[in-house]
């Protein structure tokens, strides 16, 4: 009797509780892509966070193991273990991959800064067919250029654009596409959920990128919020505008930040945001992803970034479904 009692106490100890939906999991409520970010670290180390990416998700982002800075710190030095183990556990667990990223002004290694115009495009070229290369046929969709506008629309004037001029996102889109043609090749940015001044940009770029017959698959909608802002209403519209010019659409990154402490008002405000977006995505029917960035409070980048926010994500820190997990999946 005392055997059993404790055999049950040890069992229960190391199976993680962690209640599911009544509803079953949200990679089951709808046809689109349900992914997250995910870090290799506790992927390899916690077990109930694997758990509960596993259950809930079909589609992982490696959170920082693709980007230059981790895969080459040093000119032709490589490290590919984090990004190794993510699309390893993808493999095993039939999760698709979305690779995240090529081209971006941050993380990026500090030995590009010592090269001069045609030696920064022959690495980024060589450093586009490696990365993709290494995983070509295992990547679904990958963030091929990121973050390249400014608030008002303008260039970001990042070492690629000052060193290789307006073209270089042709380029990367061109030279990704020979890498790997089974990817689908995608633009991704932040504060592009609406209509506004940056989306704008967006749209021109990706019409006249499809004019020229630039392989273009997708744009990626990061959808970073917080509830201290209103909720980009637009969306929907900005969505459909976007998907008129012919490509897919993926919410690559949604987060909704709240400001410290968080309480069930301000809770609650974070459930209608996600609601919102996951119904945006799902009024266009080019949409076909919806992935957050990182799924528990237990591991996001939010409280680092924003000071005073966080609380950001669709689990808590004992990875427990809050209001916002049960308003897309009730
Ligand atoms: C963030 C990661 O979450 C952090 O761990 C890292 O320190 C900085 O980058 N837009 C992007 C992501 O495209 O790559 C960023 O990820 C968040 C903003």
């Amino acid at each position: 009797m005392f055997a059993r009692l404790a055999v049950a106490t040890v069992a229960l100890l190391l199976v993680p509780v962690v209640p599911a939906s009544a509803a079953g999991p949200l990679k089951d409520r709808t046809n689109r892509y349900v992914g997250s970010a995910v870090a290799a670290q506790p992927l390899n180390s916690e077990a109930d966070y694997r758990s509960v990416l596993t259950r809930e998700f079909d589609s992982v982002t490696p959170e920082n193991e693709m980007k230059w800075a981790v895969v080459e710190p040093n000119r032709g030095q490589f490290n590919w273990s984090g990004a190794d183990a993510i699309v390893n556990y993808a493999r095993q667990n039939g999760k698709s991959v979305r690779g995240h990223t090529l081209v971006w002004h941050s993380q990026y290694p500090g030995w590009l800064n010592n090269l001069g115009s045609s030696e920064l495009r022959s690495v980024v070229q060589q450093h586009i067919n490696t990365e993709m290369g290494r995983y070509r046929g295992r990547i679904r969709a990958w963030d091929v250029v990121n973050e390249m506008f400014n608030e008002d629309g303008s260039r970001r004037q990042s070492i690629f654009q000052q060193r290789m001029g307006d073209n270089y996102v042709a380029d990367a889109f061109r030279w990704a596409r020979a890498a790997d043609p089974s990817a689908k090749l995608y633009i991704n940015d932040y504060n592009t959920e609406g209509v506004n001044a940056k989306s704008n940009a967006l749209y021109n770029l990706v019409r006249t990128l499809k004019q020229q017959g630039v392989p273009i698959d997708g744009v990626g909608i990061q959808t970073h919020l917080s509830i201290q802002y209103g909720f980009p209403t637009s969306m929907r519209q900005n969505l459909e505008r976007l998907a008129a010019l012919g490509v897919d659409i993926a919410i690559t990154e949604a987060d909704v930040r709240i400001p410290l402490p968080a309480d069930s008002t301000k809770l609650n405000t974070q459930a209608n945001y996600y609601k919102q977006v996951w119904d945006a995505c799902h009024a266009v029917s080019r949409c076909v992803e919806f992935t957050t960035w990182g799924f528990t409070d237990r591991h996001s980048w939010v409280p680092g970034t924003f000071p005073g926010e966080g609380a950001a994500c669709l689990f808590d820190t004992n990875l427990r479904p809050k209001p916002a997990y049960t308003r897309i999946n009730p």
